[in-house]
């Protein structure tokens, strides 16, 4: 038996794994306009917290790149986003929720693959997507904490706004020092 034989995936696998790389390209644009945004209404934290995630975003799906690369899969690169990503934004509060609920779509995304590698006994790839799996937890988590904030501080202005946009800055630089501590 070659050696190719054993870094084969179905090819269903390889296609839902182009299709992540263009759901983690499109994430990370979406937290890069988001944080622009931010910066420019002089939301200092949240820009921060922003700009954190699309770099994270980016590494989601270089991860995704080298892992079918080893694999000698076919990678789509995407070239051109979907829907060009929004440049205004209706409040700072509008913005955490769609981050919730992005990132509520890329765990439900995730499981699908999972689901199915499972279907097709494609267990090095649920090996590598255990990784994912434990980073949309902790993903979903901060910007479950993020909403939180808005809850305890008030979102109508004014001092609330102020606040909660030093504590998000706040709650990137804890993630930050966790994710370093992990790799160290
Ligand atoms: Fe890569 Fe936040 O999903």
């Amino acid at each position: 038996m070659s050696k190719d034989h054993f870094l084969r995936i179905p090819k269903e696998v390889t296609d839902m794994l182009n299709q992540q790389i263009a759901q983690e390209n499109l994430s990370s644009f979406t937290y890069l306009s988001q944080a622009v945004w931010c910066e420019r209404k002089g939301f200092q934290g949240a820009a921060k917290f922003l700009y954190h995630q699309s770099e994270d975003e980016r590494k989601h799906m270089l991860r995704i790149i080298y892992y079918l690369n080893e694999l000698e899969a076919p990678v789509a690169i995407p070239t051109q986003q979907k829907g060009a990503a929004a440049t205004s934004y209706p409040s700072l509060h509008h913005i955490f929720t769609s981050v919730l609920q992005n990132e509520t779509k890329v765990t439900a995304s995730i499981h699908t693959i999972v689901d199915y590698v499972l279907q097709v006994k494609d267990y090095r790839t649920f090996s590598f997507l255990q990784w994912f799996l434990e980073e949309q937890r902790e993903e979903e988590r901060v910007a479950q904490r993020a909403i939180e904030l808005f809850d305890i501080m008030g979102n109508d202005g004014g001092v609330g706004l102020y606040e909660i946009d030093k504590a998000l800055g706040k709650l990137i630089e804890e993630d930050e020092e966790k994710e370093n501590a992990m790799e160290e």
